[in-house]
This record gives C-alpha cells, structure tokens and sequence, in this order.
C-alpha cells in the first residue's frame, strides 16, 4: 500500500542537508518513506492525500514520559502557583494510589495519555514505571507500558518507598536484585532520579550498572532540583540521554559536548513548578545534542503536549523554533537512539504530521491552539 502526500506547502525531513522543503510531496510505501522531492515531480501511489498547502512535519517523539500511575495531584500544582516548592516526595502519593489500582485502571489511564499525545501529533513515546516501588508493582507497570510502546523504562529507582525509609540501601539492594530480575524482560532501558530527596551518585552508579550488566541501556533524570554530579555520571556511563538538565554547571555542559549523552530539556516541568527554564541556547552553542520531551507525570509536568512544549521552548529556553522541532522531533529519536523516527528522509518510518497552518513556527506563535490536521502513521 502506498500514499503520496502531495501539495505539500513547506515539508520538514530533517535530512541534514535540506532538512526543510517547499512545494513538495511524500510518498510512504508500507509505512516506509519511499520517496520525497518537488510537488511537480510527484509519482502515483495507490493512494493520495491534498495538503492543500499544509506544512507537514516528523511525527513527535517524545522520549520521556512517566503515563502508568493513578490518581491526582492538582492540589500541589494549587499549593506551587502559591509559592510552594516542588519536591521529591510527592511521588510517593502516587505510588500509594497505582498499588491500589487495578491493571485495567492502570492500561486505561495509560492508553488516554497517549491518545492524547497521539492527537497531538506524537508517534513515539517511551513508558517508564517508577510508580509501584515493588517487585510485582514495577514489573506490572512495565507490562501495561510494552502494549503501547516498545520504549519501555524501568524505573525502579524513582524514589526509595516508604516502607524502606529506615534502610536506603535494602531498596538499592532490591531495585539491582530481584526487581531488576523480573523487570529487564519487559524494559529497554533504565533509568534512575539522582537528585536531592531521591538517589545519589554513589546509588545511581550502582543502579545503572547493574542494569547495564543485565542488558539494559542507561538513561538518567539529573540536574532537576540542583547541581550534582549527575550530569557528569549519565555521561561517563555512556547513558543515551539525562533529562532535565535545568541547573548545570560549566563543567557538566563540557562533559556533554562531544558525548554519547543527549541533554533532554523539560519545558512542562519548568512551567509547572516554577523552577528557572534552563537555557537551551548554551547548550545548543555549545554543540550539545539537545532533545524536548512532555515528561508526562502527575507530579511536576502533567502535559501531554509536545506543540505546548515547543511554544514554552521558543518562548523561554533560547530555542529558535527550528531547532525547537528538531528537538521534539530528531532530538527524542537520538535520545531513545533511534534513527528509524525523527525524520522523513527516505528509509525512516514514515510517521508524517500535517498542521493546520503553512509554517512549524505557528507551534510556537499560536501556543494552545490544536494544529494537529491529521497523523499519518503505521
Ligand atoms: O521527571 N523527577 C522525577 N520524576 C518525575 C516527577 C514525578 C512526580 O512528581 O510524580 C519527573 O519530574
Ligand atoms: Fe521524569
């Protein structure tokens, strides 16, 4: 089966040498782009689809979510508007309720977040647990999380639970023992929050190298409630991304230049906790691979929105809106390393998103406003 999108008005591919095209077409053979090129030059497919003009971009991906949990927590975002400061420990709220919830509940919640990233124009997301803390619980979350998506994160070490309060390291023993044992089968990575009320360097090492060890690949939240050394470990671990990144220092920008590590900047945490946005022009100059994700939680970014993401990105971070999408876009792809997403050059997958205006910028002019025409994917 193949479909030709044609009249195209502006087509970005991200292909490094013309990564955007006007007056062009698309053809996707078997959910593979097949061809692109000048609108004029169009070949027949099986099917046709008029952009009548429309700008068509990259399916998003978004490269970190955290969408199996239950419950609410719109009375601390109420308590934060109010000047009270984000913590770790909220989390553990949601932990309560997602034990209690039953895996129909836990799919069902899970299934209408990424519907709604879906109509959003997001074609890939990564799923991480982080909100069960028990063998049977993580393992759970994980299984709900391969039926939407194969990027599936085992976060184990998302906090240490209550009932683990008097012994840190019994959790560390368990989150690299028998946790990790029932949870790889079902993750592609690992991921741990190093930060100040949850893990530090020394647990976060022996975290993801027990995962490494186990087959899993390493990613990293860090920098989120102050400086560490977070940022320095997801990058002598060979981690493929380390996401927040709102306080870094000089030295973790130049451990990231030149690094397998991507820095994934959060724009919903920032406006939903009113921490400092992180400023992306820094790293972007500074030649850091730079990638947007929702980080759709309960807690500190209840988005599921990359389009919001590039308008709070452009309006706040430094992001051009150009390099704005290619974040959202190319950018998630390198941090899930995945070179089949993320673009439209021929040979990657032809996830393709036609927007209601003429430009990509108007995600960033028009914030709030649903663009999202159609999303053509497999
Ligand atoms: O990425 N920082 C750790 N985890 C989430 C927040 C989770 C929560 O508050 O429930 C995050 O921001
Ligand atoms: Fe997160």
């Amino acid at each position: 089966m193949s479909l030709l999108l044609d009249n195209i008005g502006l087509l970005v591919t991200n292909e490094p040498e013309q990564p955007e095209r006007t007056d062009a077409a698309l053809v996707i053979d078997g959910g593979i782009v097949a061809w692109v090129g000048t609108a004029a030059d169009a070949p027949t497919a099986d099917e046709r689809i008029d952009a009548e003009g429309r700008c068509v971009i990259p399916g998003f991906v978004d490269s970190h979510s955290h969408v199996v949990f239950a419950g609410d927590r719109s009375d601390e975002f109420e308590h934060r508007m109010r000047g009270e400061k984000y913590a770790a420990g909220g989390i553990r709220r949601t932990v309560r309720l997602t034990r209690e919830a039953s895996d129909e509940e836990l799919l069902a919640g899970a299934s209408r977040l990424v519907a709604e990233m879906r109509a959003q124009g997001t074609t890939t997301v990564e799923i991480k647990s982080g909100y069960g803390l028990t063998t049977v619980d993580e393992e759970r979350a994980l299984r709900i999380a391969k039926t939407l998506t194969t990027e599936t994160t085992y976060l184990g070490a998302h906090v240490v639970p209550e009932e683990f309060a008097d012994d840190p390291a019994g959790y560390v023993g368990l989150v690299t023992g028998d946790m990790l044992e029932a949870c790889a089968p079902h993750a592609k990575w690992i991921d741990v929050f190093c930060d100040r009320g949850a893990f530090d360097e020394d647990q976060a090492r022996a975290i993801l190298t027990a995962g490494q060890a186990r087959g899993l690949q390493a990613r990293m939240h860090g920098a989120q409630l102050g400086p560490s050394g977070a940022v320095q470990l997801a990058v002598e671990l060979g981690a493929a991304s380390v996401d927040h990144c709102t306080f870094l220092t000089d030295d973790d920008v130049d451990a990231l230049v030149n690094s397998a590590t991507v820095a994934t900047l959060l724009p919903g945490v920032e406006f939903s906790t009113r921490q400092p946005y992180p400023d992306a022009r820094r790293l972007i100059d500074a030649g850091v691979t730079v990638a947007l994700a929702c980080d759709c939680n309960p807690g500190s970014s209840f988005t599921s929105s990359m389009p919001f993401c590039i308008a709070v990105a452009v309006r706040d971070m430094g992001f051009t809106p150009a390099e704005a999408l290619w974040a959202a876009t190319a950018g998630g792809a390198a941090a899930l390393r995945r070179d089949d997403v993320g673009g439209l050059a021929v040979g990657q997958r032809g996830d393709a998103v036609m927007l209601d205006a003429p430009s990509y910028v108007h995600l960033a002019y028009r914030p709030g406003v649903p663009l999202v025409h159609r999303v053509v994917s497999v």
